[in-house]
C-alpha cells in the first residue's frame, strides 16, 4: 500500500525514497497521513539514489558491460533505488482543506492518491466541467469542476503545443456550457459546429446558432453583414496606419454610416489628407471587404453587403443574451476579416453590457465569453504596442461587465505579461518549448516553478489547471469530445453530475 517514504528535504522540495516495486511518475500525487492530517504532495522530479559510491557504481557497470559479470547483489533493492522530489499541494484536516504551510514528519509513509481522498470536494452550483483528476498519467474518477461565472468573467487561457488537445477541450467546454452562458466562437477551422461529425449542432439544448458563408447546411445562417454597421473603431485590431485611421475617422464624422462608400467613391472631406493616404485606404478597404465599383456604383462580393445583413450583429447580440452559443465559421476568410467581424461583434456586445451595468440590469444577464483561436493575433505584444483594441479592453476590464475571453494559443510568450496575468484561469497542455512554459509559469495563479518538466511531459489530453478559483494547480485528464458527449447522453440522470469540484472557499 505504501509506495515511498519521506527521508529528507525542505518545504517545496521534499525527498522521498521510492519502494522498489512502485513506479512513481512525474505529476503523481502522493498522500502522507500524519496526526489526522492528510498532506497531498506532488512529484516534480525523479532521480536515482544508491548506497554504493559513484566510483564503485562505475566499476560494477564496467564489469557488467565489458566482462558480462553477473551483478546480482544480495540486497540490490536495499542499496539502489529511486528518489522522488515532491512539492506540497494542500492539506486536509477535520477543519477542511487549505494550502500547505507545514510538512509531514520525517519517515512519513506515502501512498498513492485515491478517489476517497477527494470526497471533500463539492460541485459548484453553476459549474464548468474540465475533466477528471489525474495523478501522473492515471485518471481518477473524481470530476473536476470550477465555478463557471467566476472562471468565465476572469478569462481563460488555453495553451499547448499543436495537437495536444486544445480544440478537443474547447469543444467539451462549449458542450458543457451550452445554454448556461452566451458563447461567441470565432472558428477559423470550422471545427466546433460539426458539419459532418458530432459537434455543437447536436447539443440537446438546441441553443447553437451557426453562421457561415460557405454552403450553409440546413439550420445554418448565411453570414451577411451590412457595411453601414462598420465603424472606424472596429478596425482597431488591424494594421491600419495612424494617417489611415485619421482619414477613416474624418469620413465617419462627415458621412456617418455611409463612410465606407464615401471613401471608395472618393467623396470630398473637409480635412485635407494627402491623396496617397486616401488612395491606399480606399484600396485596402476594397480588398479587405471584397468590394468593387464601376460607374460610381458599389458592388459587394463578400460577407459585407449594402443590401442585406442590417440586423445580423443585433441578432447575434440577442442570441448571446439568451445564453446561446454563436459559432461563426471564419474558415474561408482572411485572418483580417475574421478579426474585423470578431471585433465588430465584441464591441457591440461589450458596449451593451456596459449599458446594462449603468442601468443596474447586468446581474440578470448571462455571462458572455468570446472564444479566440490563435489569440496573439489580437492580444500579441506587437499588435498592442500600436494601441489597445476591444479584446485587450475586455481582457483588462471585462470582468466588471460580465464579459470574458477564452484565449487559445500555442505561443503564450507573445502575449504581454499584464494581459497574461489578467487571465485568471490557465489550462496548460503539453508544451515542449521552454520559453513558452516560462511565460505561463511566470503568470500562473499558483507557484509552478518546479513544474516545468512536468508540463513538458504532458501527453495529449493531459493538462494542469492553474486558477485563482482553485486551491492548487489541478492535474486533469480531459476526455475526448466524442466520449464525453456519449457519456453525458448515456447518463444524464442527476447522478451523472455527482462529481466533485474544486472551489475557492
Ligand atoms: N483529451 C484527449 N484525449 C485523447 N486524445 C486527445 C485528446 N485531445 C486531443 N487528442 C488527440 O489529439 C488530436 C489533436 O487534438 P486537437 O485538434 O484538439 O489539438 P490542438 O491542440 O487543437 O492542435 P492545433 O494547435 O493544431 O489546433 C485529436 O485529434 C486527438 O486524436
Ligand atoms: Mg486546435
Amino acid at each position: 500500500m505504501y509506495i515511498a517514504q519521506i527521508i529528507s528535504g525542505k518545504f517545496g522540495e521534499i525527498i522521498a525514497r521510492q519502494k522498489s516495486d512502485a513506479d512513481i511518475e512525474l505529476g503523481q500525487i502522493l498522500v502522507a497521513e500524519d496526526s489526522g492530517i492528510k498532506f497531498f504532495l506532488q512529484v516534480y522530479d525523479i532521480q536515482y539514489g544508491s548506497q554504493i559510491s559513484k566510483q564503485n557504481l562505475e566499476l560494477i557497470s564496467g564489469m557488467s558491460l565489458e566482462e558480462n559479470a553477473d551483478l546480482e547483489f544480495m540486497d540490490k533493492n536495499l542499496r539502489n533505488y529511486k528518489i522522488a522530489l515532491l512539492k506540497p499541494l494542500m492539506i486536509l484536516s477535520s477543519s477542511g482543506s487549505k494550502l500547505s504551510k507545514s510538512m509531514p514528519s520525517m519517515f512519513s509513509l506515502l501512498r498513492d492518491l485515491n478517489d476517497k481522498d477527494m470526497d471533500f470536494l463539492s460541485k459548484p452550483k453553476n459549474s464548468l466541467f474540465l475533466g477528471n483528476l489525474r495523478s501522473g498519467s492515471r485518471m481518477l474518477d473524481a470530476k473536476i469542476y470550477l465555478d463557471a461565472d467566476n472562471v468565465l468573467t476572469h478569462h481563460i487561457l488555453i495553451t499547448g503545443t499543436t495537437g495536444k488537445g486544445k480544440s478537443v477541450l474547447m469543444s467539451n467546454i462549449l458542450w458543457d456550457l451550452s445554454g448556461k452562458a452566451g458563447m461567441l466562437v470565432l472558428d477559423p477551422h470550422d471545427e466546433y459546429y460539426g458539419r459532418n461529425i458530432i459537434g455543437l449542432k447536436d447539443h440537446p439544448s438546441g441553443k447553437t446558432v451557426y453562421y457561415t458563408s460557405r454552403n450553409p447546411p440546413k439550420g445554418a445562417i448565411s453570414l451577411k453583414i451590412n457595411l453601414s454597421v462598420l465603424r472606424p473603431v472596429h478596425f482597431g485590431c488591424l494594421d491600419f496606419s495612424d494617417a489611415q485611421e485619421q482619414a477613416m475617422n474624418a469620413y465617419y464624422k462627415e458621412y456617418g454610416n455611409k463612410w465606407i462608400e464615401a471613401v471608395i467613391l472618393e467623396k470630398p472631406v473637409k480635412v485635407n489628407f494627402i491623396d496617397a493616404t486616401i488612395n491606399v485606404l480606399k484600396r485596402r478597404l476594397m480588398y479587405l471587404l471584397d468590394l468593387d465599383f464601376s460607374d460610381s456604383q458599389l458592388f459587394c462580393n463578400g460577407v459585407f453587403d449594402i443590401a442585406s445583413g442590417l440586423s445580423t450583429v443585433k441578432s447575434i447580440c440577442e442570441d448571446l443574451e439568451n445564453s446561446k452559443t454563436v459559432i461563426i465559421d471564419t474558415s474561408n476568410f482572411s485572418g483580417q476579416i475574421e478579426l474585423l467581424i470578431g471585433s465588430l461583434i465584441a464591441t457591440e456586445v461589450f458596449n451593451k453590457h456596459k449599458h446594462y451595468k449603468m442601468q443596474g440590469l447586468l446581474n440578470e444577464k448571462p455571462v458572455i465569453s468570446i472564444v479566440l483561436e490563435e489569440a496573439p493575433r489580437v492580444l500579441g505584444k506587437e499588435v498592442l504596442e500600436k494601441g489597445s483594441n476591444i479584446f485587450s479592453s475586455i481582457a483588462r476590464e471585462g470582468r466588471k461587465f460580465r464579459t470574458g475571453l477564452i484565449a487559445i494559443t500555442q505561443l503564450p510568450s507573445l502575449i504581454p505579461r499584464e494581459i497574461l496575468a489578467n487571465m485568471n484561469t490557465k489550462i496548460i497542455l503539453g508544451t515542449e518549448m521552454m520559453n513558452e512554459r516560462q511565460a505561463i509559469i511566470e503568470s500562473a495563479s499558483q507557484d509552478l516553478s518546479s513544474d516545468s518538466r512536468n508540463i513538458a511531459a504532458l501527453d495529449k489530453g493531459e493538462c494542469i489547471v492553474s486558477s485563482n478559483f482553485a486551491k492548487f494547480a489541478i492535474p486533469v485528464k480531459i476526455p475526448l469530445f466524442k466520449d464525453y458527449v456519449k457519456d453525458v447522453k448515456k447518463d444524464s440522470s442527476p447522478k451523472d453530475f455527482s462529481g466533485v469540484g474544486i472551489i475557492e472557499e
